[in-house]
């Protein structure tokens, strides 16, 4: 695979950060994710996180390897990654996402079970669910129930931005 082609990759992994890490998990990746032009959302189930970046494949594996050494309580499982025409995320470094309808497809995907179709599958709903959430108007947008509170906003954390964004 070339270094510069569009790829995306999806990955599974463990969630064991309580809110506030959470918050300074996505704003801490969201700047790191920036500045090498990847795009992507966090979805969270409560237990797991299923993760969709996009980029190069040269800048994927970089933030894979910051991913591995850094979020290695995680466990991050790659599920597939193939290389796209067009980006899905364009304006989101990071968005973040509840999922709880997610938590047994990504549980089984981490867990190993699965085959590549069904996490094509579980990829294209959970591409679905975005943008069906992005495209509400901002102001008719509920807060999700689970969704980590908004405390004081984080060091580094862009003015204005919330955890929604990305
Ligand atoms: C669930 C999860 C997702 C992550 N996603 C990315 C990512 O998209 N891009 C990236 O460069 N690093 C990613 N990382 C790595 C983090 O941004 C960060 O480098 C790592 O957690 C270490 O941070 P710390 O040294 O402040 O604890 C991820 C880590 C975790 C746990």
């Amino acid at each position: 695979m070339h270094g510069d082609r569009l790829s995306t990759i999806f990955i599974a992994s463990r969630c064991q950060a309580a809110d506030l890490e959470l918050r300074r998990l996505v704003a801490i990746t969201r700047v790191n994710n920036k500045k090498r032009q990847i795009t992507g959302c966090l979805f969270w189930t409560g237990q797991y996180f299923a993760q969709i970046l996009e980029g190069t494949s040269v800048q994927l594996s970089q933030a894979v390897s910051r991913l591995c050494d850094g979020g290695r309580q995680a466990a991050p499982r790659i599920l597939f990654q193939s290389q796209i025409d067009a980006r899905q995320f364009d304006n989101s470094h990071l968005a973040f996402l509840p999922a709880p309808d997610f938590e047994e497809a990504v549980a089984e995907a981490h867990a190993g079970g699965g085959r590549l179709h069904q996490f094509q599958i579980l990829f294209a709903l959970l591409v679905q669910e975005h943008h069906e959430y992005a495209s509400e108007p901002r102001e008719l947008r509920a807060p999700r129930p689970d969704a980590p509170q908004k405390q004081k906003p984080l060091q580094g954390e862009p003015a204005g931005a919330g955890i929604w964004g990305g």
